[in-house]
């Protein structure tokens, strides 16, 4: 397993290194549960009822107003990119490794980027582009780069088949077809995802289009237009990544929180309105951002693109792997600090507790300046949504999910679990039948949510998503439509987007043929995984 495995020091531990006069949050002691030879019952029994009555269990985090908001907020660089002969906007992407210091005076941690320390640049493209990804990797491991939340060919979609040996460069290639979105790019190395986001290899993967472009909304990247990557960590006294203060049955969570890179961030606000892209790219952790005084957030986009009409929400609840794009009001002079309150999980109290239901954290500082340019009030109205009609849905699936299963079975990189067909529409029922919490992402496909637990949707779950959180016994109907790009050979995942949960096998693979093509149950040969893209430098095929 791992959870928990800290990032390789980059230098070896020393004393005193810790500014002086700095005050860094409490650090707070994690109770394990635990007993010894024949007392194991007695004491596990003890200890839950301990854990019930909130006496003993991983300390319940609480950072409000402990955090020192005293480090400019990063803002990841724009990509640089090249039209190539054929009209393609070309990317050049390196993952390799590097030192990162978190704290100001600490120590370096070693992490993992893609081209620089930590992290990545944003990506970014406009609808009808075709882009070329020329993704090298320069670690000393195989892994992969995912683009999540894209309408692509199974081949470029960067899941485990299509794995990056060191030194070797894979270049998918595709059209953007798709609204406009704040999607992401991450690893997805079977088994290996947690460690290789953990490290640092994530970013964001904006996509433009004719219709976003008109609209009046914050849009200058990096001004009025923030990307918000969020990362929690633990830190060791020295200031550098350490292995997960507690860990639950969601996986590991750390006690302090990055974003972009960056602990204990504050933005300089220049807008009187200003639009954040939130990222969830914590493994197991679930946010419920809100602002410090209870302001609206207004919503306008989630996973798969605007909305039809912004909403006015006090939280905005994110499970791993999920975005939204919220739009918040400053006055001059200002401080307000985006907050994440404990998330309503929807588990038990003992599970609540052990997988962060009862954290809250500060997150980001919102600096205004005394005075402030002024914005355009938001649109009423924002893109067209069309509905997807369940009565024309050409086949339903039902999705349990259980401990690291779905429908009773663990991921297996061999076996194809469904075969969908172009030009179908498909609902799904997506259940987690366990106590502990899940969230359902999908390849390939935006969906549209139907029902949850029979009822219609909150208006912030309207628009397109492509990972959604699933309580415990609370069914969701989701739609999708399969439109193109059939491949029997290359599967597409399905999965919970816990990474320590998907790592450990709540993952499965389905393929999308032509109609009248027999449904494919098997994966030709172990050669399939080199299918997507050129490769170039090509030193020997990894086998599973
Ligand atoms: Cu963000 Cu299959 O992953
Ligand atoms: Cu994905
Ligand atoms: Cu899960």
């Amino acid at each position: 397993m791992t959870t928990g495995e800290p990032i390789a020091p980059a230098e070896p531990p020393t004393a005193d290194h810790l500014p002086q006069g700095r005050s860094r949050r409490r650090r707070r002691v994690v109770v394990l549960v635990a007993g010894t030879g024949g007392g194991v019952v007695l004491g596990l029994i003890a200890a839950t009822v301990l854990a019930l009555l909130g006496i003993i269990g991983p300390a319940r985090v609480d950072t409000v107003g402990e955090v020192d908001f005293d480090q400019e907020l990063a803002i990841p660089p724009l990509a640089e990119s090249h039209l190539d002969e054929d009209g393609r906007r070309v990317f050049d992407l390196t993952a390799r490794e590097g030192r990162t210091q978190f704290l100001p005076g600490g120590q370096q941690t070693g992490t993992w980027g893609v081209n620089q320390d930590y992290l990545g640049p944003t990506l970014r493209a406009h609808r009808g582009e075709e882009v070329l990804l020329q993704v090298t990797n320069d670690l000393t491991e195989t892994t992969t780069m995912h683009w999540h939340g894209m309408h692509l060919p199974a081949a470029m979609d960067g899941g485990p088949h299509q794995e990056i040996e060191p030194g070797q460069t894979w270049s998918p290639t595709w059209l953007i077809d798709q609204p406009a979105a704040t999607l992401w790019y991450h690893p997805h190395t079977h088994g290996l995802t947690e460690l290789h986001v953990g490290r640092g290899l994530a970013g964001l993967f904006i996509l433009d289009d004719d219709e976003s472009a008109e609209l009046d909304i914050p849009a200058e990247y990096g001004v009025d237009d923030i990307p918000v990557i969020v990362q929690d960590r633990s830190f060791d006294d020295q200031g550098r990544v350490t292995v997960a203060s507690a860990s639950g049955p969601a996986g590991p969570l750390g006690d302090e929180l990055l974003v972009n890179g960056t602990l204990g961030p504050y933005l300089d606000v220049t807008t009187e309105r200003v639009r954040l892209r939130l990222l969830n790219a914590s493994a197991a952790r679930t946010y419920s951002f809100a602002a410090d005084d209870g302001r609206d957030l207004m919503l306008i986009g989630t996973d798969g693109g605007l909305l039809e009409a912004p909403v006015a929400l006090e939280e905005v609840m994110l499970s791993p792997g999920e975005r939204a794009e919220v739009v918040v009001t400053m006055s001059p002079g200002e401080n307000v600090v985006l907050r994440s309150n404990p998330p309503d999980l929807g588990v038990a109290a003992m599970q609540d507790r052990a997988s962060g239901g009862q954290d809250t954290f500060d997150v980001l500082e919102l600096r205004a300046a005394a005075s402030l340019t002024e914005s355009a009030p938001l649109p009423t109205e924002l893109v067209p949504m069309p509905q997807l009609d369940p009565s024309q849905a050409d086949e339903h699936r039902e999705f349990e999910l259980r401990s690291f299963e779905i429908n009773g079975q663990p991921m297996d990189m061999n076996r194809v679990d469904f075969t969908a067909t172009v030009d179908s529409t498909e609902v799904w029922e997506l259940r987690n039948v366990h106590g502990d919490p899940h969230n359902f992402h999908v390849h390939d496909v935006q969906f549209q949510v139907l029902t949850v637990d029979g009822r219609t949707p909150p208006a912030h779950l309207s628009g397109w998503k492509d990972t959604i959180y699933l309580p415990p016994d609370v069914p969701t109907r989701v739609i999708m439509r399969f439109s193109d790009y059939a491949d029997a050979e290359v599967p597409y995942m399905y999965h919970c987007h816990l990474l320590w949960h998907e790592d450990e096998g709540m993952m499965g693979q389905f393929v999308v043929v032509e109609e009248g093509t027999d449904p494919v149950t098997e994966l030709p040969g172990e050669d399939h995984e080199g299918a997507g893209g050129d490769h170039d430098h090509h030193v020997g095929r990894h086998q599973h």
